[in-house]
Parts: C-alpha cells; structure tokens; sequence
C-alpha cells in the first residue's frame, strides 16, 4: 500500500489537533485518499521536553530537529522509468523515513517562511495555518511552487501547497473561492474573520466581563496568537482579508495599506451604548469592495451592527464571511474559526488533497482593471 510521510512542524494548538484527527480518522482517511496510508514520521517543536495535550503515533518522533521533516530531497527521480520501476507507486523512491509532506502550524513569517519554501524546493507537498506568511508573500510562495513543479521530471507528480486553515479555521472558503466562484464575479466581501476578538466581544457584551478577563479567556481557549496583538489589533483579520481580495478580486494587495483598527480601547459601556441608544452590537469587521469606477477599498474595524443583521447574530469564536457576487448574489459562509479541532480539521482535508493529488492549482481570479485604493494615500 502507498504511504504519504507527513511532518509537522509546531505541536501546538493546531499540530496537536492534527495528530490526534490523523490517528481518530486513520482507516476512514485511507479510504478518502484513495488507498493511501498517511503516516505522522515527525513534530518538531520548540521545546521536545514540554509536555503535550496529545500522543505521538507509533513510529513518529518529537523533536527540535527540523532535518527531521526537511531531510531527503523528492526531486529528480520521477522521470517515467522510476515511476514504472517503482512499480507506480509514486512515493517509492524517497528514503524510508523521509518525510514527503510538510505541515507548518509553527506561526510567524521568518522560519517558517524558510521551512515552507525549502520544503516545497525539495520537491514536497506543503500545508500550512499560517496566515501572516500567506498575506505576506503568497505570490512568492505560488512562484517557489511553480519552479518547484518545472524541476519535476516528466510523469512525476505536481508539488501542492495548501492552505486552507488560513482563513476563517474550518469554514473552506479558500477551496470555495478556488472552486466554486471560478465562473462568478465578486464585488464584495464583508466578514467577521477573527475567533478571538469574536469571542471577547460576545462575553465583553453578554456577560460584561472585562477585556482584559475575556482575552484571558480566548488565550487559555487556543483562540489567540501567540502575540495577541495581532487579534486584538486587527492584523490577523487584515492578513485574511489580503488574502481573500487576492482570490475573489486577483489584486495583490499590501496588507500594510489596508487600513486597520482594532479592538482594544473597547469598553462593556460600549456594548450598551451600542444596544440601548443604536439598537446594535459592535463586531470587528474586515470589509473589501469595488466601487464600479474600478477602484477597491479595503478596511477592517470595530462597527455598529444593527441588531437584525446576520453578522450581529455571530458568537464566539464562529466566523461569517458575506459574499455579493453577479451570479450567485448573495453567499454567506459560517463557521468556526479558531481553536483546535476547526483549524486542524481545515488542514487534515488539504493533507488529503495533497495524497489524492487533488488540490486545487492555485489561481488568482483576475479583475480587469481593478486598482486596490488605500485609505492611506491622499
Ligand atoms: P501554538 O503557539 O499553539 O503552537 C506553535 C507550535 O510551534 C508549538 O508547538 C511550538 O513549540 C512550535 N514552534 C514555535 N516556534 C518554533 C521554532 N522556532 N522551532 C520549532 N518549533 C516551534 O500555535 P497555534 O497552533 O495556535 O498556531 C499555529 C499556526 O496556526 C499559526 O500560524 C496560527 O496563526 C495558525 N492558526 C491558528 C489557529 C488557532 O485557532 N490557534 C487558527 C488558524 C490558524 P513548543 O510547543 O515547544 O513551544
Ligand atoms: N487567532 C486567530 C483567530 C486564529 O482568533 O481568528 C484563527 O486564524
């Protein structure tokens, strides 16, 4: 039987959740990918001494190498007679341990941007959470893949990278806007896309806990990163709005333009400003739209909702994204969009594509003539 060969880098909240579903859904995933085993070889983490909230897998160590999962090299020996020689089993000629599928749940964007694009050099599939990385240089990382697949000889099978987690934890809305809007034209996108800011505006309002108890609380929960700043900030919700522009309006946007604001400052009065004189609630809005004369805007705020609307009714750490598009009108995706199991869920179904060799290509979805206008220039 073939075996895919995964290593995942970080064991943390998200890694974790990835080992445990592996090993819960073992024989149904053999069954989804087609008759392929998928076998965790290896977790580097920070630390190899702490103690984890999960188990290793037989066979897979935890360790602080990264060699572990970045060793052996895929490339060059997938010309048609290795493959035929190999009796077509399209992993066989890698080394028995090395990993030829790297997961990043590690965060930030300087060693992991090193693990990502070595990996995908050496020729392996890649999947990765990380959404900071992604904002930052997806056109980068396409170009990596794309060079990556040049250097694969004929018959060999197409290096794949994923990210899915990336936005919005389990709601797939990367795969939606790869797939499904392909034939559609987007002119909005409007959402809730951060969990831990969710959260703490639902308790701050529901149960008038104070901010700083509440981003106790999305910490303690997995929720937040591990510089909550960047929630609190807006810059997580930012990193996925950049994201989603460039996929439903094929812009490549800078996220530092994008103009941001975010939640701390917030008070409980607030919420009941917000509901006793407004009738609303406050939610941190990521927002993008063209504006019919070619332009886009972009921004993410804290915003009054009028207590009728379906972005008002969404609690916790769930996500919404609303999308107005020419053929379908109006899409709205909802879900969970942080903690453990959601993200980890997210990447498992890219971990499968990638063994099914069935992961959407990447594609930007271009807009004639659309310009990204930033609040910031006069
Ligand atoms: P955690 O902080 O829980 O886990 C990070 C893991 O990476 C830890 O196991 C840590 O090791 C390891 N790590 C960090 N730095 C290094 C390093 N230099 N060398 C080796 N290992 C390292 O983060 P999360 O699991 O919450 O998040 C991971 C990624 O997933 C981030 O990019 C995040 O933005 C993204 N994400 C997270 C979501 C969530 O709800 N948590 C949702 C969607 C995306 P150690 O344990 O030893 O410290
Ligand atoms: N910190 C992020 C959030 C994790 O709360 O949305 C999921 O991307």
């Amino acid at each position: 039987a073939q075996v895919r060969k995964v290593g995942i880098v970080g064991g943390g909240t998200v890694g974790g959740g990835i080992v445990e579903i592996l090993e819960r859904r073992r024989e149904q995933l053999v069954a989804a990918t087609g008759g392929v085993g998928l076998e965790v070889k290896a977790v580097v983490v920070r630390d190899a001494a702490k103690a984890r909230d999960w188990t290793a897998p037989p066979g897979c160590v935890v360790t602080e190498d990264l060699e572990a999962v970045l060793g052996g090299d895929r490339r060059g020996s997938y010309g048609p007679v290795d493959f035929v020689r190999s009796g077509g089993d399209r992993f066989a000629h890698t080394g028995d341990d090395d990993v030829d599928l790297v997961v990043e749940v590690m965060g930030g964007t300087t060693l992991a941007k090193d693990v990502v694009f070595r990996a995908l050099r050496a020729g392996k599939d890649v999947v990765t959470a990380n959404k900071a990385l992604i904002a930052d240089c997806l056109p980068e990382i396409e170009a990596v893949v794309a060079e990556a697949n040049a250097a694969q000889g004929a018959g060999a099978p197409r290096v794949q990278f994923g990210y899915e987690a990336a936005v919005c934890g389990g709601i797939p809305i990367i795969h939606t806007m790869n797939t499904d809007f392909v034939g559609d034209e987007v002119t909005r996108l409007r959402g809730i896309m951060n969990g831990c800011t969710n959260f703490m505006l639902t308790k701050m309002e529901a149960e008038g806990l104070s901010y700083a108890d509440c981003l106790a609380e999305a910490t303690a929960l997995g929720y937040a990163e591990e510089d909550p700043t960047l929630d609190v900030g807006g810059f997580d919700a930012r990193s996925k709005l950049a994201i989603l522009v460039r996929l439903a309006f094929g812009v490549d946007v800078d996220e530092t333009l994008i103009s941001c604001t975010g939640i701390a400052g917030l008070e409980t009065i607030d919420f009941e400003y917000a509901r006793g004189q407004l009738d609303g609630t406050i939610k941190l809005l990521g927002v993008a739209e063209l504006d019919g004369a070619g332009g886009l805007t972009a921004y993410v705020t804290p915003a009054l909702v009028p207590r009728g609307a379906t972005l008002a009714s969404i609690s916790d750490a769930t996500n919404a994204v609303e999308v107005a598009s020419r053929n379908l009108e109006a899409s709205l995706f909802v879900g969970r969009g942080a903690g453990r199991f959601p993200t980890a869920n997210s990447c498992v179904s890219d971990v499968v594509a990638c063994a099914r060799g069935a992961l959407p290509e990447p594609f930007a979805k271009k807009v004639g003539g659309v310009a990204f206008r930033s609040d910031f220039e006069s």
